[in-house]
């Protein structure tokens, strides 16, 4: 199905006010089988982790298949979910099946299909975890190829989708391998005070109830959650950053240390700011709020005065964490 001249902000959860000028909700592998290049569409999930920066002349392609099937052994349930389920829906449904995997990563927006393209992470547990394979269909090959977690370079919010793949293809569907034993991951601040035989139920709501009291809901407040990438420095220019700031939390990495985005962008004064209408939220500083922009300039600079402030301050590069897309549909990468 084609749509001409839809409002951006019913396909992104930061809803600045522009246009795409074509929308193609694809049902099956059929619909994309349609398209032939050079020029392939944008390919959107929900649009929680995407910012139109102006309006979309390349045409924007959601696919939209919901299907589950389930394949059990004994003790470990492989699940086959189609890219177009919302991923709190299956995070819920497999809490009510007592499928163990998935419960840290509650309340998440977005689409399944969405999910591997970032590695999305939340309470010490990220996708690929739990991720098997990927059904990838291959804009020029014209099918769907399946590729085995291990080949998706899977990675802190990043993968093979937003490396070589980008703009290849289509996420049509995830492989995600379950457990009906008890498998809690309680490491995170936050779940540590939970008893160790935590039901399925507890650790799922505790999780929705730790986002709820941080992170500003997107259809009251337009956010697209994290703007920006937690940091990975070099554990010299941390020891080096602790002298001047000795409360600056680091998390040990096989590269380096992690530093909080959230802690940078407060130390550099900006939690709570808001200017032109649009402000680092106060309960969480590292998501970005739109609080009634007309346009993308005042984002663009209040991400550039950021920036710049956190690199004056730390030496500190910030990376967005967010798909910020210009009018051709291609990557904003800011200066
Ligand atoms: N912090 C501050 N000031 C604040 C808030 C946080 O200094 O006002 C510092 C604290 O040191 C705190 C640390 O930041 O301990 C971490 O904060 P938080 O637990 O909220 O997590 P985060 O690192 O800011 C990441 C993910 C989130 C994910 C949470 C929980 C990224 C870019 N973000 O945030 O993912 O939900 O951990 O696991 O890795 C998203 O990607 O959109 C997202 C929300």
């Amino acid at each position: 199905q084609l749509l001409r001249q839809q409002a951006a902000e019913q396909y992104s959860s930061f809803r600045l006010p522009y246009q795409l000028d074509q929308v193609f909700l694809a049902a099956d592998i059929a619909d994309l089988m349609q398209f032939s290049g050079p020029d392939y569409p944008t390919v959107l999930g929900e649009g929680t982790n995407t910012i139109f920066l102006a309006t979309q002349h390349k045409p924007v392609l959601r696919y939209l298949a919901k299907g589950i099937s389930q394949h059990a052994d004994t003790e470990h349930v492989l699940l086959h979910v189609e890219a177009g389920h919302n991923w709190h829906q299956l995070v819920s449904w497999t809490v009510e099946q007592q499928l163990w995997g998935l419960e840290n990563l509650a309340l998440i927006p977005g689409s399944v299909g969405a999910a591997p393209v970032q590695n999305i992470g939340a309470y010490g547990v990220e996708l690929s975890d739990r991720c098997s394979y990927v059904d990838f269909y291959d804009w020029q090959r014209r099918e769907v190829v399946r590729i085995p977690a291990s080949e998706c370079q899977f990675a802190y919010r990043d993968s093979i989708f937003k490396q070589q793949l980008q703009g290849r293809g289509v996420i049509v569907a995830l492989g995600l391998t379950l457990s009906r034993q008890p498998l809690p991951v309680l490491d995170y601040p936050g779940l540590k005070a939970l008893p160790k035989t935590a039901s399925l139920q507890q650790i799922f709501e505790t999780v929705i109830q730790i986002r709820q009291s941080k992170l500003p809901d997107y259809r009251q407040l337009p956010n697209c959650g994290s703007f920006f990438k937690n940091p990975v420095i070099t554990e010299r220019q941390f020891q080096l950053i602790r002298h001047g700031y000795p409360t600056l939390p680091g998390y040990p990495q096989a590269d380096g240390v992690k530093v909080p985005a959230a802690w940078l962008i407060e130390q550099a004064g900006f939690k709570g700011v808001v200017v032109d209408n649009v402000g680092c939220y106060q309960k969480q500083p590292l998501v970005i709020v739109n609080y009634g922009l007309a346009d993308s300039a005042p984002l663009l600079a209040l991400i550039a005065t950021i920036r710049s402030t956190v690199m004056r301050h730390f030496a500190i590069e910030l990376e967005p964490e967010v798909r910020l897309l210009n009018s051709a549909g291609q990557h904003h990468v800011p200066a």
